[in-house]
């Protein structure tokens, strides 16, 4: 028996480098070996994004095409959107009952997501919502609906995975042992930096490469991207790893050229400008084959509605199976 690996991701803009490198290679490696969920998580991007419900519509069908296009097998992994399992919404109310606000409040995550929000929640939070606040118990309840054993998270993720943990022991102690406790594994055991040298790459900081960014938008990053601040004319020798251009050529350039790069750059023999052309190249090349595969999916769009309801479908039987359980521990089996 395979064991059951379920993350989910919220739809609220495209991939860059830092999904892939940090997540998605890591699904493509993980979707042989497991029965494998992964969840487009609208009703969580909502919590955020109640205002925008367009943005998230939209965001829904571009994540699973970019999901699609750096490998994500449709075969082999059920891509399911959350808000067609009202199972989850179910287990969501029933789990209210086992968190104490307090606890939520405490999540690390939570407080540094409001912290993030001002504008959304206000400056200390004064303004924070019942369903954002709530949100680490509707994960928990995506994660036992389709009992998850395994998922995989970036590290600020982790505290949500402990508040799942103890939902699941409080929920065994008082209703009998239904519902197993996931494990996490860290997906993004090398949090890409971005193009500005800020530790993380990431949309909202404008330092982000995407899958989707064309050649021209490319090549304008990069030529902005932070180098050696010491080397000011082009012979000047430099130090490639303080270098975010550097950074970026250790991710897609061939190892024998990544020499050159390295020696050239110590030396002096090379200038930023001509090292960021061949970048800007190299990444191209890179993403040529995920825009190419991409492009097979916006070409058929019924294709993409029917890869997202057969695993939907898939889930839903999951989900149900499970809240049969729940209720007859619950007593709630009408
Ligand atoms: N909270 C996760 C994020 O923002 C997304 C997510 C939703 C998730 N449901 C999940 C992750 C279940 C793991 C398991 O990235
Ligand atoms: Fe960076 Fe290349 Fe310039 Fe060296 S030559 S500082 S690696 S951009």
């Amino acid at each position: 028996m395979k064991k059951t690996i379920l993350t989910g991701l919220r739809p609220t803009g495209n991939l860059h480098l830092g999904h892939l490198f940090g997540a998605g290679q890591n699904y493509v490696k993980m979707q042989d070996e497991y029965e494998f969920f992964l969840e487009i998580a609208d009703v969580q991007a909502l919590t955020d994004n109640f205002n925008n419900p367009e943005k998230v519509r939209k965001n829904v069908y571009e994540l699973t095409m970019d999901l699609l296009a750096i490998g994500v097998d449709p075969h082999k992994v059920n891509l399911f959107i959350q808000s067609k399992i009202p199972e989850i919404a179910e287990l969501t109310v029933f789990y209210s009952n086992l968190v104490t606000i307090a606890r939520l409040y405490r999540n690390p995550t939570v407080k540094s997501e409001v912290s993030q929000k001002k504008e959304l929640f206000g400056n200390d939070g004064e303004s924070i919502t019942y369903g954002f606040l709530g949100y680490p118990v509707s994960q928990a309840a995506d994660i036992t609906a389709l009992g998850g054993e395994v998922v995989p998270v970036g590290d600020d993720q982790l505290p949500l995975l402990e508040q799942c943990r103890e939902i699941v022991r409080k929920f065994n102690n008082i209703y009998g042992n239904v519902l197993s406790e996931p494990e996490a594994v860290l997906s993004n055991t090398s949090r890409l930096k971005g193009l500005d040298g800020n530790e993380k790459m990431g949309k909202s900081l404008g330092n982000a490469i995407f899958l989707i960014d064309s050649e021209e938008t490319i090549s304008k990053k990069v030529m902005d991207a932070v180098t050696d601040p010491s080397k000011i004319r082009k012979d000047d020798p430099a130090n490639p790893d303080i270098c975010m251009v550097y950074y970026y050529h250790k991710l897609v350039t061939p190892k024998d050229d990544l020499k050159t790069v390295c020696s050239e750059c110590r030396n002096g023999d090379r200038g930023c400008v001509a090292c960021k052309k061949e970048l800007i190249k190299n990444l191209c090349d890179f993403l040529q084959p995920i825009k190419d595969r991409r492009k097979q999916y916006e070409d058929d769009p019924l294709l993409v509605q029917k890869i997202l309801s057969d695993g939907t479908n898939k889930a839903r039987e999951r989900a149900k199976a499970t809240m049969k359980q729940v209720k007859e521990a619950m007593k709630i089996d009408y």
